[in-house]
């Protein structure tokens, strides 16, 4: 019996093993690959169009499933379908360990007064309408947890209002009824200010 169970368990993390070389990606490769990208996401993936999210530092494992996500239709944006269509799952991973290794240029925090605002929600939550710390997924810094919860640090204010507005009303629905369910508890005053607060983490 037990030496059953060690085989399952020495097999399962051979399995494990061979999926994170999988996933690992090429960032040399994907350097060559991501030459399409700096007319919107900018040099090296650090976007200055504030609508447009900033890429550098973004976790390799969140990037590959984004880009996984807009070519099934999963996640919807009209700019980004023609890009997506020749990527491979190779390409993806390797795209994504690229803009993983750049260094990242945080987009300036600007109000001061909306982000403290913010910051209360960030850290804290809303415990009278059910809003979930922001902190316990995305880390007390934005830096995220990979590959799952992705950085929200240093990102274009604007580029992360929008995503909360979109889960907020369902028209962005790649994340497991996570973020939709958050969103949808949070006013749009919140979702300003908490978007400004991230922009100025470091
Ligand atoms: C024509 C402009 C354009 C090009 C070219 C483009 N993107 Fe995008 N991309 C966008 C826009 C706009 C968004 C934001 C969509 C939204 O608001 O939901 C986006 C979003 C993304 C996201 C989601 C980021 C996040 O934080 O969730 C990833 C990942 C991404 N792009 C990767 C790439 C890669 C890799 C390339 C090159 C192979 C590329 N994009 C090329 C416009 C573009
Ligand atoms: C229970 C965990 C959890 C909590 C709490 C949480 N998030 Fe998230 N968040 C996620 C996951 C998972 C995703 C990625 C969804 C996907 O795969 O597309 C995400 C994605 C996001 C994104 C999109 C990032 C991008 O680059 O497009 C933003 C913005 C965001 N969260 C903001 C917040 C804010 C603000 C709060 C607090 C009010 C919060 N999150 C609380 C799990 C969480």
């Amino acid at each position: 019996m037990i030496r059953k169970a060690s085989v399952l368990a020495l097999g399962s993390l051979l399995l494990m093993a061979a999926a994170g070389a999988q996933a690992a990606g090429n960032a040399a490769a994907g350097k060559a690959k991501a030459q399409i990208c700096v007319g919107c996401h900018g040099v090296g993936g650090n976007s200055t169009i504030p609508s447009n999210p900033i890429l550098a530092g973004q976790s390799a494992g969140y990037i590959a499933k984004q880009l996984a996500d807009f070519k099934s239709g999963a996640r919807k944006e009209p700019q980004m379908i023609g890009v997506v269509a020749p990527l491979s799952e190779t390409d993806m991973q390797d795209l994504g360990a690229y803009f993983a290794a750049q260094p990242i240029k945080p987009a300036p925090g600007r109000d001061e007064a909306l982000a403290k605002r913010g910051e209360r929600l960030y850290r804290g939550g809303n415990a009278k309408t059910g809003v979930s710390a922001c902190m316990s997924c995305h880390g007390p810094a934005g830096h995220g947890i990979p590959p799952r919860f992705p950085r929200v640090s240093g990102q274009q204010p604007e580029y992360t209002r929008k995503q909360l507005l979109t889960f907020k009303s369902e028209k962005r629905t790649n994340d497991d009824e996570v973020m939709t369910r958050i969103a949808f508890r949070m006013s749009e005053s919140e979702i300003k200010a908490v978007s400004e607060y991230m922009a100025g983490l470091r």
